[in-house]
């Protein structure tokens, strides 16, 4: 049956806003105190304290691991960072896809070239979710050398997370403040409660269908504008902008024209995201080290004239305003951006299926029918317009 506009039935929520859609312990959002806790931890206290591998563990497992725990998932993600099997495929992508097109389609493929991709069982279904942590980060990478016309760099399994993704990325091993940035760049996009790529990538495995299929309709969900493709719309906008006195007349314009400033408001947070607290002192700490760049500069003078505007209302930066200027100090290509977000974000995508899995239920909403009823069909030859 459907549910008409009449029916007493409707509770409609557009964009589904408010509306519960699982119950799930992985992590938690005040977005009136501007909170982020994951598991428990404050996403202050593990930017200060945990690495990227950990908080891997913390959000699968639940708790942080003990030191011989941390080490098998830290070797399996080592064993895990190569790609042979996917190679030819990304060799042969033209050289101008979007990064993002890369990574949604690389995990497609893995799910063709997985040894296990027949077996279901939760212990494989784990595995897969770690071997799609272990090689995003190597397709990224590989994808944006041999679009430069380099060759892709092997692993190297001396280095961690964030440092052999760098490593990979430039060909050379990172400092230690931009390996240190990087694992934190990864450690506060992990994960974020349920925003659309987790619910998107949720909705998949409802069906029963595979760890691929889901974490693939996440990438895509992630892509755009409104979620995790602004860090890089926010690095356009700040160049659009060019200096700190066309801040002011370039967001009157923007404002008046109602347009929406990338890296601003949330539909959660109504107070500063404290990720992009954490990021803010980073972009200035890196601005700093650069004379004459003055991306910081002005990125501060839109958070203040925004603030000034339009504060009140709740809108406030996100994570993607310091972002982007963040990863663009590293030296990182403004669309590679949002695979960083979506490297990071697996293991979130990963732990809310498998938790999800636990007492799964098929997600099938409704729709309100707003069309016609009671049509005569006319046959084509009888049709307006013959
Ligand atoms: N710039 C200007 N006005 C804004 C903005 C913005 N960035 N965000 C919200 N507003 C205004 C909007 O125009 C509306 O005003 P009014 O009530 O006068 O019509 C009001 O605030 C409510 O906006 P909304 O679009 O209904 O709010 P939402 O909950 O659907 O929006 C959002 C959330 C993230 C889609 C939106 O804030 C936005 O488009 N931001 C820019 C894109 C962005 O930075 N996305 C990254 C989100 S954080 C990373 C992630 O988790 O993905």
């Amino acid at each position: 049956m459907s549910i008409s506009p009449e029916s007493d039935e409707i509770k409609y929520a557009k964009g589904l806003e408010g509306v519960i859609a699982a119950i799930s312990g992985i992590s938690f959002i005040d977005g009136d105190q501007g909170i982020l806790v994951y598991r428990g931890f404050s996403i202050e206290t593990l930017a200060k304290h945990s690495n990227y591998e950990e908080i891997v563990y913390l959000l699968l497992h639940g708790e942080l691991p003990t030191r011989p725990e941390l080490e098998e998932l830290t070797n399996k993600l080592k064993e895990y960072r190569t790609c042979e099997a996917l190679m030819p495929s990304i060799r042969s992508f033209p050289k101008d896809a979007h990064p993002m097109d890369v990574v949604r389609s690389a995990v497609s493929l893995m799910g063709i070239y997985c040894p296990d991709k027949f077996d279901f069982s939760k212990e494989i279904k784990m595995q897969k979710v770690l071997r799609v942590v272990a090689k995003l980060p190597s397709i990224v990478a590989s994808y944006d050398r041999i679009r430069k016309g380099l060759e892709p760099i092997e692993p190297d399994n001396s280095l961690n997370h964030a440092e052999n993704f760098l490593y990979m990325l430039n060909g050379e091993k990172p400092d230690e403040l931009s390996a240190k940035i990087m694992d934190i760049m990864f450690i506060l996009h992990a994960d974020h409660g349920m925003n659309a790529s987790t619910f998107s990538a949720m909705v998949t495995i409802s069906t029963l269908s595979d760890v691929y299929s889901s974490l693939t309709a996440g990438i895509g969900t992630l892509k755009g504008p409104l979620h995790g493709g602004a860090n890089e719309r926010v690095l356009k906008m700040l160049r659009e902008i060019k200096s700190v006195d066309n801040v002011k007349p370039w967001l009157d314009e923007a404002l008046e024209e109602r347009r929406k400033i990338m890296g601003f408001g949330h539909r959660v947070y109504r107070a500063y995201d404290p990720r992009a607290k954490i990021l803010k002192k980073y972009a200035k700490q890196l601005g700093e080290q650069k004379q004459g760049d003055l991306l910081f500069e002005i990125g501060e003078k839109v958070e203040e004239y925004m603030l000034e505007k339009v504060g009140a209302k709740g809108i406030q930066p996100n994570v993607d305003f310091y972002s982007g200027i963040v990863l663009n100090h590293l030296g990182i290509a403004t669309d590679v951006f949002t695979p960083i977000f979506a490297i990071s974000r697996s293991a979130g995508w990963g732990s809310h299926i498998l938790e999800y899995l636990e007492s799964n239920r098929l997600f099938r909403p409704r729709a309100i029918y707003n069309g016609p009823y009671h049509q005569e069909y006319i046959e084509i030859e009888n049709r307006e317009g013959e």
